[in-house]
């Protein structure tokens, strides 16, 4: 007899009375053990007291810092010579990524909101010495590595009316939670084509702290399936099941303390769409679980131990006729406020 059975055979013979005294009891030890848990996971894995001493704390610091110059130069008036206290701590990021990490799109962005700052600047008769000196000093890294990318781009209302022009009401009221999924499985290609569609997902100072997992053996889908509560009956007919996590190494202080859950659950949200635009089948799957079955699932996913899990996704192929939960939503007026 599974332990489920034997759980369920308990509850039913037990009055609802001591259940609830049980529960209480259990949730006044096991809440304060769980805050814990992650209270030591984000001072551990965090930049808020160690800050450098890894490529995704340096990273995510860097992209946060220069990305205060591409914003600054975004508005409709920037202040000649603003943010260099910010400019200095670019620089010196930027050099310590180049040391330690090599040359990437991260450097190369980094050194073209650097240069249209000092243009900007320049144009408006301010001359920035020490970053000219800087800029001359690796000017040999952007001369091997031309890319656009970085600063700001100019765009035109049109162009974003024109492109943006197809129907999301549309899109939004066809996608449902699928909990039936067809034999053929989805295309490594369209999971990727989603994954790249979604990684436009906005991000705290644009960080790009989410990942996306996706798992396609049998036995480790088995063995994560196993972890979670919400998928009996139809989680095994998912070609993929996949997790969407935010890495704890690129937030820092008390007040970002839940900025993972934030971001993490714009990026799933963003890939479930994606999917649903490509023809793809989704179902989320929670992943409201203890420390112990949190660590099981980084242990048998293989995902890093600085990672928070946002959610679990079922994904597969519609089949051709299916039912879904109607799962109807509220009066609009009860969550919709317009405040005067
Ligand atoms: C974070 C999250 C976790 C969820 N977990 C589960 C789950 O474990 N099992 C399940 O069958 N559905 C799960 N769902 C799906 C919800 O039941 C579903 O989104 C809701 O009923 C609305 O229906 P719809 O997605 O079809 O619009 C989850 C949804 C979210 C957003």
């Amino acid at each position: 007899m599974s332990l489920e059975k034997i759980k369920e055979i308990i509850r039913f013979m037990l009055p609802n009375s001591f259940i609830e005294v049980f529960k209480l009891v259990r949730d006044s030890i096991v809440l304060p053990f769980n805050y814990g848990y992650d209270f030591y996971r984000y001072i551990r894995y965090s930049s808020t007291f160690s800050k450098l001493n890894n490529k995704n704390k340096v990273r995510a610091l860097l992209i946060k810092d220069f990305h205060v110059i591409e914003k600054g130069l975004s508005l409709s008036k920037p202040r000649p010579g603003f943010g260099q206290v910010v400019v200095k701590r670019v620089i010196r990021y930027t050099a310590l990524y180049i040391e330690n990490y090599g040359v990437d799109s991260v450097v190369i962005s980094s050194l073209n909101a650097l240069i249209e700052y000092q243009r900007f600047n320049k144009k408006n008769d301010l001359c920035i010495q020490w970053l000219d000196v800087f800029l001359n000093n690796v000017s040999h890294v952007l001369a091997s590595n031309q890319s656009e990318t970085g600063g700001t781009i100019n765009i035109s209302r049109s162009e974003i009316l024109e492109k943006s022009s197809g129907c999301f009401e549309d899109l939004a009221n066809t996608r449902h939670s699928i909990r039936v999924f067809d034999v053929t499985p989805v295309s490594s290609e369209i999971l990727k084509k989603a994954a790249i569609i979604a990684r436009k997902t906005p991000s705290v100072c644009n960080r790009q702290t989410s990942h996306i997992f996706i798992f396609e053996d049998n036995k480790i889908k088995e063995d994560i399936l196993s972890l979670q509560g919400g998928n009996r009956g139809f989680g095994d007919m998912a070609s993929h099941i996949v997790a969407i996590t935010s890495d704890l190494n690129c937030f820092s202080g008390a007040n970002e303390r839940n900025q993972a859950y934030v971001d993490g659950g714009l990026m799933a949200m963003t890939f479930v769409y994606a999917l649903h635009s490509l023809g793809v089948g989704t179902c989320f799957l929670n992943w409201s679980v203890t420390s112990g079955v949190d660590r099981s699932l980084k242990k048998v996913a293989n995902i890093p131990s600085s990672h928070v899990v946002i959610s679990l996704l079922a994904v597969g192929n519609i089949p051709p006729d299916l039912k879904v939960a109607c799962s109807a939503r509220i009066d609009i007026n009860e969550m919709l406020h317009f405040v005067k």
